[in-house]
């Protein structure tokens, strides 16, 4: 695979073939040193036109393990500043000889228009509400793991999983939505009508702005940030309303399965989606999403830029 743009490009095999190799990965972070030669001499840039710790951070942790080489690029401190575009600065950074870009922009599409002017991998790490594909795949290592299914096409068969918040601005339920159902996963979007994507009708899921009459009967509740960034007009006028609505407090944790898992992309807004403190659910898996996010990362970069004939490494 030449780029990760997308879970649709990616297709169910891929993301079983990411899935495995992140398997690998996650052993090599046990070891007491986890560092492999894998990519050694390669060079990953970060070039993130919207704020970011943990995708940015996770992304260079990822490629530091693989022994790549890695670079960042910070808008604020850049020629963007001086006017220079887009197009200009990726021909530019390439000129350096770059293996790889991790991209975010708030821009849907952008990860492609930057493959048409570089011969590097392209690596998509957000692009407007579009896709985020890194996170679907960490999400879905996450639930894999903790209900130990084995890695195949249908690994997530049977599971109901509840995506609530603020889905018409998440690029992660965009992307989550067609992972989960690629691998057999039902999925119920929960969310006030004026965050529920106009277009839900032709989602493949079902839909509910009632998260009480779900909440009982789910296997994973993956609550979501609210967007107020991506906004352009107050679609919740009173965030104490909303919260009691949707918010995960004391009261709506008591009413989970046992088993559900409490998931969240990050970052958090207390108070407002995540009431309750997550440290007291026991099934809260929300830090190792993260610790996963490095394991999946090195399996999308070994993936994208490894030799395919060669092992991980020892
Ligand atoms: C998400 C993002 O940027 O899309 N965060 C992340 O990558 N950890 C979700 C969000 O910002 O709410």
């Amino acid at each position: 695979m030449k780029h990760l743009r997308s879970i649709p490009e990616l297709g169910v095999d891929g993301i079983v073939r990411i899935l495995s190799l992140a398997d690998h990965m996650a052993e090599v972070n046990r070891r007491p040193v986890p560092k492999v030669p894998a990519l050694v001499g390669r060079t990953v840039v970060s070039l993130f036109f919207e704020d970011s710790t943990r995708t940015r951070i996770s992304f260079e942790t990822a490629a530091k393990r693989l022994s790549a080489d890695t670079m960042t690029f910070s808008v604020s401190t850049s020629s963007v500043n001086k006017g220079e575009s887009l197009r200009d600065t990726v021909e530019t950074v390439s000129a350096m000889g770059v293996a790889a870009f991790v991209v975010r922009h708030k821009t849907t599409g952008v990860p492609w228009q930057i493959s048409d002017w570089t011969d590097a991998s392209i690596i998509n790490a957000g692009d407007g509400w579009h896709q985020h594909p890194t996170q679907a795949l960490l999400d879905c290592h996450t639930i894999r793991t903790e209900f130990q299914r084995p890695t195949s096409t249908d690994c997530l068969a049977g599971l109901r999983i509840a995506i609530v918040g603020d889905v018409r601005h998440s690029r992660v339920a965009r992307s989550d939505i067609q992972a989960f159902t690629a691998l057999g996963a039902s999925v119920v979007v929960v969310a006030p009508r004026t965050l529920m994507p106009p277009d839900i009708a032709s989602w493949p899921v079902e839909w509910t702005s009632d998260l009480d009459s779900v909440i009982g009967e789910i296997d994973v509740l993956y609550m979501l940030r609210m967007q107020r960034e991506r906004m352009s007009e107050a679609l919740v006028p009173d965030l104490a309303e909303y919260s009691s609505r949707f918010g995960l407090d004391s009261a709506r944790a008591g009413r989970l399965r046992d088993e559900c898992l409490v998931m969240h992309p990050g970052p958090m807004n207390r108070g407002v989606e995540m009431v309750i403190d997550p440290s007291e659910l026991s099934r809260s898996v929300i830090t190792r999403q993260v610790a996963n996010g490095v394991a999946v990362r090195m399996a999308v970069l070994f993936d994208v830029l490894g030799d395919p004939n060669s092992e991980v490494g020892s």
